[in-house]
């Protein structure tokens, strides 16, 4: 057990498919997890663990935002030997290069965040995802015929803000888009010699304040799931 998941030793598979909300975390379970166990409920962020055509993997959810995403990933590495976290999510574009429902491969992550310095004097403002696992996807993709997106991501610590300009970091680093968890993720990943990617739906774009509703949200996220689901077999 750590502190915030309390499933036992063997318990979480080597690979973690992990969305931002519990409840998406439980409806991939549900949809395509066999022989589900849930194996941690500790403050409701329930992880299962099961198979996806034979393959054994663990869902479950990061929470929102760097510190949060930053105590699971980092106790999923360390205290549970997990190899590999991919990250499911939504992201909103800063373009209109971006449609809503496009799939988003983020190569590198970039913030204003302190997390990758206070945590382990990592320096740098942007960090890379793990490339095996990007091409994992990549390929799953083409399988899938879906078309994706790549490019960095802005994983900013601010949803509301008073000034609407795109940050400086996201216009210096070429971001397409932003969400707000990829980048603590790549840190720990890093720190700890282990492989993460994030793979995000764009779920607004915010120059035309186009949004996907609430009820296409159920429907609008299986692409990403599904296609989250088949790479780990790649893995
Ligand atoms: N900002 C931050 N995170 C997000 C957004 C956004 O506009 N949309 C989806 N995730």
């Amino acid at each position: 057990m750590s502190v915030h998941i309390s499933a036992q030793e063997g318990e979480i598979a080597d690979i973690v498919l992990m969305p931002g909300d519990p409840l998406r975390a439980k409806y991939m379970v549900d949809h395509y997890l066999k022989d589900a166990v849930l194996v941690s409920q500790t403050r409701n962020i329930y992880f299962y663990t099961g198979h996806y055509q034979g393959r054994r993997i663990t869902i479950g959810a990061s929470g929102m935002g760097c510190p949060s995403i930053g105590i699971y990933s980092y106790e999923l590495f360390a205290f549970y030997g997990v190899q590999t976290i991919i990250r499911i999510g939504t992201c909103g574009a800063y373009t209109t290069d971006l449609n809503l429902f496009d799939l988003f491969l983020v190569d590198a992550a970039c913030s204003e965040s302190t997390y990758a310095q206070y945590a382990w004097g990592l320096s740098a403002d942007i960090i890379p995802s793990t490339s095996s696992v990007r091409e994992a996807i990549q390929t799953t993709a083409k399988k899938q015929a879906k078309t994706i997106r790549t490019g960095n991501i802005h994983s900013s610590d601010i949803f509301y803000r008073k000034d609407p300009a795109i940050p400086a970091i996201a216009t210096a680093h070429q971001c397409l888009a932003v969400e707000m968890e990829a980048f603590a993720l790549f840190a720990n990943a890093q720190e700890l010699g282990r492989s993460a990617a994030t793979l995000l739906t764009v779920s607004d774009v915010i120059p035309t304040h186009a949004k996907i509703s609430a009820d296409q949200r159920e429907t609008a996220l299986l692409p990403m799931m599904e296609l989250a689901l088949e790479s780990t077999l790649l893995l």
